[in-house]
């Protein structure tokens, strides 16, 4: 498995994003399953990826996609039994796949026993597993983060008479982690999932597992000593699998989740993401440079995991009001394309489905810090559905081929979940695996192709990253080293030719070849390089040659 056992695998991996439920339907009742997608696995295999992260499997009413866990030992019966989920675990571990899953630690679904229990009354024994108050007048500094569906942070229960905590939406009590038991059971639930054999999880919402008088509810030191704990508990008995948080927070305040290589391995890069767009809307790099020269160094074992999209809208959390507003302007000119303080589109609509920039942001995704995340059917270009609502339009069924519901299931079932793009530009018809799998000059193919390269040069996956500087301000330009390896990326973020000037001659004598084209370059002779690059162009360029 890429790596092999080494307990530092996810350094250098490629992650896939997927829901089951839209991935592939074994038994034709419309929604997906762990069947269907152990039917797909050769396909996640050839991708080139090494980790696959499940977003919620549990029991749920589904309220928010599976984030509302009702129980978190039990599988939702939609998706198959206890047999069907370890044979995925026995199929993807055999093809040397890896599994993270959720565990959403913040909150459940206010189906859940403990909540039935803990609602029924103010001595129930379960009381003090929510967070409970009289008035909805504490933690005021909080911010509200569905800012689109909740009003308050508190939701008053009629049945017994008090307002419970939810960070999200209402039907989501946040759980009380000073509760000591609480603590222990999620220690629990962690320990039931990977003695199955799980390769660690995608921990959900961590910044707001405490709340605290006069602050603003996230980041507070009693959830990093007990994140800490948390890891301590993997570190005793599950060497080798990986805590991965999603912290969707500024540099400075996401470094504190790695502790000191103590708490998380890894924690997605939240703010670069809506920069990569930034950058290439305005064809200026300067928001990519700024934002990863603002990031701290991580301990040497730890890895942040990057992305370009997932099952959420595009947050625009991280960016300052002007950008927003820059970005809805240019990426979501339409109301219903924007969300909470997002964007609710897919990759390719967001690009207008040109496939220069599909390949441009996907080039800057494998080539620069971070474990890349690939959202399913991202690698096959899917549009979106913006007439679904909340974030259903990018959750819909995988395009697979041409027949109707896209393959995803039999042509005999009367609906889907949720419908299939069939849209002139996107549609199933047009957009599916089996025709780019056909098809060598396809986005799939492309996306292989990027995969197998990053993986034969750990300069990419775990190398140091410089920005070097030149005058022209499209074009991005990095340098990844690792192990005597100098690989030196660039990146045209404009429509334009451009041409770059940058200073070599510390590679004097090497003959530059690109990547993933193996196309060579003229020789670096003194002290000035000139490249020239088509609108959209980015080159990977191996700098070896004569030992220095
Ligand atoms: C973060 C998840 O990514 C999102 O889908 C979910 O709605 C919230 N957490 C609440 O659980």
């Amino acid at each position: 498995m890429g790596r092999g056992n080494d307990e530092l695998w996810y350094k250098d991996a490629v992650f896939y994003e997927l829901y089951v439920r839209a991935f592939c339907d074994s038994d034709d009742d419309g929604k997906g399953d762990f069947q269907g997608l152990i039917r797909k696995l050769d396909y996640v295999q050839e991708l080139g990826v090494d980790c696959i992260w499940l977003l919620p499997i549990y029991a749920s009413p589904l309220r928010d996609d599976g984030y509302d866990v009702a129980d978190f030992y039990s599988l939702h019966p939609d998706y198959g039994t206890l047999q069907d989920f370890q044979a995925l675990l026995a199929e993807a571990h055999r093809r040397g796949l890896r599994i993270v899953t959720d565990l959403v630690m913040n909150h459940t679904s206010d189906q859940h026993p403990w909540f039935v229990e803990s609602r029924s009354s103010k001595t129930s024994p379960k009381r003090d597993y929510y967070v409970w108050s009289a008035t909805d007048h504490k933690y005021r500094d909080a911010r509200i983060i569905f800012l689109d569906t909740e009003e308050s942070n508190w939701a008053y229960d009629r049945i017994s008479g008090e307002y419970y905590w939810h960070r999200f939406f209402s039907h989501q009590p946040d759980l009380n982690l000073d509760n000591p038991a609480v603590q222990q059971a999620m220690l629990d639930v962690m320990a039931y999932w990977l003695d199955m054999g799980i390769d660690g999880f995608r921990a959900d919402a961590v910044p707001y597992l405490y709340e605290r008088e006069g602050t603003n509810c996230e980041n507070l030191p009693e959830t990093h000593a007990y994140l800490k704990r948390v890891r301590r508990f993997l570190d005793q008995r599950y060497k080798g699998r990986v805590l991965l948080a999603e912290a969707n927070q500024w540099p400075e305040d996401v470094r504190s989740y790695f502790g000191a290589g103590d708490e998380f391995h890894m924690a997605f890069h939240f703010p670069v993401m809506p920069r990569l767009y930034l950058a290439l809307k305005r064809q200026d790099r300067s928001p990519i440079v700024e934002i990863m020269k603002r990031t701290p160094a991580i301990p040497e074992s730890c890895q942040w995991c990057t992305f370009l999209r997932n099952h959420d809208e595009l947050t625009l959390e991280m960016v300052t009001p002007q950008e927003r507003a820059f970005m809805w302007d240019a990426y979501a000119p339409q109301p219903e394309m924007r969300l909470n303080l997002g964007i609710r589109r897919r990759l390719a609509p967001l690009l207008d489905n040109d496939r220069r920039k599909i390949e441009l942001l996907n080039s800057m995704l494998f080539t620069l810090p971070g474990s890349p995340v690939i959202y399913y059917g991202d690698e096959i270009g899917m549009g979106d559905n913006v007439a679904l609502p909340d974030r259903n339009g990018v959750r819909t069924p995988m395009q697979w081929s041409d027949e109707p519901y896209a393959g995803f299931c039999d042509q005999a079932v009367p609906s889907t979940y949720t419908p299939v793009i069939d849209d002139p530009a996107y549609g199933y018809r047009r957009v599916n695996v089996e025709a780019q799998a056909r098809d060598g000059g396809s986005l799939l193919n492309l996306m292989r192709h990027l995969i197998r390269c990053r993986k034969q040069h750990q300069a990419l996956g775990c190398g140091s990253c410089e920005f070097l500087e030149s005058a022209n301000r499209t074009v991005l330009t990095h340098l990844r080293c690792h192990g005597g390896e100098d690989i030196l990326v660039l990146h045209n973020l404009s429509a334009a030719t451009q041409s770059v000037t940058l200073d070599l001659q510390d590679w004097a004598g090497v003959v530059p070849i690109d990547i993933p084209s193996g196309s060579t370059f003229p020789p670096i002779s003194g002290r000035v390089y000139e490249l020239k690059l088509a609108p959209y162009q980015y080159l990977w360029l191996l700098l070896e040659g004569p030992p220095r």
